[in-house]
């Protein structure tokens, strides 16, 4: 047997425990490689340790390069940053992958495959935020400020283009708002220009503004391929590209950087369905089929996406995002069958 590969497991909140559990279940019954490391994160992490990204955490991520994180929730406004926005920065993160293909046929959208590379360093999430004061208003008006590098620009363009000749993919779109924001959106529309010329022949590149893409998105999705944007733009398009394959619960995100990778789901902890049992385990099991692709066991993860396509469409054992009845465990436990 091959040896089992270290790797930091962090159950997260809300619906995170709920999905982890399935989640590792339905790994081991595959026999996939990975040797956990439990540790706490988020709210978790507060109550385990009394910090929402405790030092233990970091050492393991630290030490294995590779983790399975459940969501984490972040309180809005006052309180703590995003604990998944510090991981990102620590670990230098700087590409988030988040691949969206049709699992099940019948929907709004047939035959969907995009893959959406979202540069996870820089834009608005560098929170240089705040607030002025006029009259006795503290909060009269807001100011933030985002930062684009060329270097940062150059780090993802070139990922997008190296992703898609690896995974033969034609044509990588970059989406932009370079005629409103000329500065922090136009340094990437430039770059991208740049990088494009390496690949001349190999990979074509288009270009679209954010508005318009959003609706093309919806009118004709097929015509996207690999598209690559800055953070913000790619946080919202990546919720509105798995609104196209089901929704939140079937869509996967990879967090890559050049020591250590974070896979996740792109949703979040779902607060409102959480310690019910009634949470889609999918998302962060397609994370995982990620995961096993980035330490080179495709095969595996070929396995595991095929029980995936077997649970879901000759058994329509599906979750109630889905349009079904079953329970997280009833879905897990048709998943252990067929991987049986
Ligand atoms: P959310 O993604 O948690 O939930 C949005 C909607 O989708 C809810 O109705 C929820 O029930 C549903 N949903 C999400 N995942 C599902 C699943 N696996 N199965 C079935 N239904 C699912 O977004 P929301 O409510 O805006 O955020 C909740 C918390 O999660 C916030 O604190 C937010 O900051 C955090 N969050 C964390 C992320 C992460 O850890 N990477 C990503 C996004 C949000
Ligand atoms: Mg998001």
């Amino acid at each position: 047997m091959a040896a089992a590969i270290p790797a930091t497991l962090i159950p997260g909140d809300g619906i995170g425990p709920e999905i982890v559990d399935s989640v590792v279940a339905v790994l081991a019954a595959l026999g996939a490689p990975f040797a956990w490391d439990r540790q706490a994160a988020g709210m978790a992490g507060i109550a385990a340790a009394g910090d929402p990204m405790p030092q233990a955490t970091l050492d393991s991520i630290a030490a294995t390069g590779l983790a399975l994180k459940g969501p984490l929730t972040t309180p809005s406004g006052g309180g703590y940053r995003s604990v998944n926005v510090r991981l990102r920065e620590a670990f230098q993160l700087f590409a988030n992958v988040r691949p969206a293909q049709t699992l099940i046929p019948g929907g709004r959208f047939e035959q969907i495959d995009i893959v959406l590379i979202r540069e996870n360093l820089e834009g608005y999430y560098v929170a240089h935020e705040h607030f002025v004061q006029v009259g006795d208003d503290p909060h009269a008006v807001a100011l933030s400020q985002g930062v684009t590098t060329r270097v940062g620009c150059r780090r993802i363009v070139e990922y997008a283009f190296d992703y898609a000749l690896r995974h033969g993919r034609k044509t990588v779109t970059v989406v932009h708002k370079a005629n409103i924001l000329k500065a922090i959106s136009g340094l990437m529309l430039d770059t991208a220009r740049e990088v494009a010329q390496a690949y001349l022949g190999r990979v074509a590149m288009n270009e679209r503004i954010v508005d318009a893409c959003a609706m093309q998105l919806v009118l004709n999705p097929w015509q996207f391929d690999v598209i690559v944007t800055t953070n913000l733009f790619g946080d919202i398009l990546s919720d509105q590209i798995a609104g196209l394959v089901g929704g939140l619960g079937m869509a996967p995100g990879a967090n890559i950087g050049r020591d250590a990778a974070i896979f996740e789901a792109v949703h979040g902890s779902a607060p409102d369905i959480a310690g019910k049992g009634v949470a889609n385990p999918l998302a962060l099991l397609l994370a995982a089929g990620l995961m096993l692709d980035h330490v080179g066991r495709g095969a595996l993860a070929g396995r595991l996406r095929t029980a995936i396509d077997q649970t879901l469409n000759a058994d329509g054992i599906r979750t109630g995002d889905l349009g079904g009845k079953a329970t997280t465990s009833e879905l897990t436990q048709a998943l252990i069958a067929r991987l049986g």
